[in-house]
């Protein structure tokens, strides 16, 4: 199988229904309005979505069920060929933004990973993210949660959430900080947001990466400046298209970016919400748009580049991306 990295992949949002199903059942959680009647998620549109996962995310109440869902989703990942992962994994869904109790989850999520690493030879390293609609000044703690535990797995910053709620710049505040601690930055823009809000983010944040980013498209001038700045999308396409951002694989601008000089990556955003995998991803690209082994070896190659990793951490995964001799 291919050997990927994916860079954007939420951890609760990588939740198996099923898993968190039973998580429900333990805890005697009524949580049957967020499945359909096959058993997986349902919701109407993306903020919908947004709500659907905070109910699935409220199950999940403990650091050792952080450790769980760890691990079934890194197994999950090994399965589709995935040999490096970034999480982004929020400090508002563990413990609250206490920092004590932050330590506590990240402590357990950290060895559910070497874990997995062990047995599916998976790597993992987390960006911490503030909920955009949580509002700046949740973001604060949050980015007081990443700045203290910065370090060999804790080495992204990003923002999740609702894209439409309040300016990059309102966020500058908990992105300087964590920009201080040595976290690297990436940030949800032009998923929902349109170009402007691509633009206001690599320049109220200066983020290096872009979550999703593709709404970019709009503006030639911008796309350039992408391009000749180096700044990777993390695009996650299948996630586009099952919400509605654009109306199918053709319409989705990953190929039209890359031929321009863009930097682009393939993610799978919350595979279980959006009907997705790694595999899947890569499928509907070869058949949309004729990607063939050069062309995934250029954005694997791509993602290792852009990856929140140390010097070592790079080329061990570079090595695992050599073809078998
Ligand atoms: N949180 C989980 N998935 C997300 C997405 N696609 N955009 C913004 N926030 C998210
Ligand atoms: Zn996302």
């Amino acid at each position: 199988m291919t050997p990927k990295i994916e860079l954007h992949l939420h951890l609760e949002g990588a939740a198996p229904p099923d898993f968190i199903r039973a998580m429900a059942k333990e805890k005697s959680v009524d949580l049957s309005r967020i499945f359909d009647a096959d058993g997986g998620y349902a919701y109407r549109d993306f903020n919908h979505f947004l709500s659907v996962y905070e109910a699935a995310t409220s199950v999940l109440t403990s650091p050792e069920d952080y450790a769980r869902l760890t691990a079934a989703v890194l197994e999950e990942s090994a399965a589709q060929g995935v040999v490096y992962t970034e999480s982004f994994i929020s400090p508002d869904f563990c413990g609250g933004g206490d920092l004590g109790a932050w330590r506590e989850y990240l402590h357990a999520i950290g060895e559910a990973a070497d874990r997995a690493e062990a047995a599916h030879g998976i790597t993992l390293r987390a960006c911490i993210t503030p909920i955009r609609h949580f509002g700046p000044d949740r973001a604060k703690p949050i980015a007081c949660c990443a700045a203290e535990t910065v370090g060999d797995f804790v080495t992204g910053f990003g923002l999740a959430g609702d894209e439409m709620a309040g300016k990059p710049g309102d966020f500058a505040y908990a992105f300087d900080m964590a920009r201080e601690a040595g976290l690297r930055l990436t940030c949800h823009a032009g998923e929902w947001g349109g170009a402007a809000s691509v633009r206001d983010a690599v320049r109220d944040l200066r983020v290096e990466r872009i979550g999703h980013g593709v709404q970019a498209i709009e503006d030639p001038g911008l796309v350039d400046q992408l391009a000749e700045d180096g700044i990777t999308l993390e695009c996650c396409p299948g996630s586009n298209v099952f919400l509605g951002v654009f109306p199918s694989w053709k319409a989705h601008p990953i190929e039209k970016l890359r031929q321009k000089g863009v930097k682009v990556t393939v993610s799978t955003d919350d595979p279980p919400f959006f009907h997705t995998t790694m595999t899947r991803e890569y499928e509907m690209l070869a058949e949309t748009f004729g990607w063939d082994e050069e062309v995934f070896a250029e954005v694997t190659r791509n993602a290792l580049d852009a990856a929140f990793c140390d010097a070592d951490t790079r080329a061990k995964i570079a090595k695992k991306l050599e073809p078998a001799a």
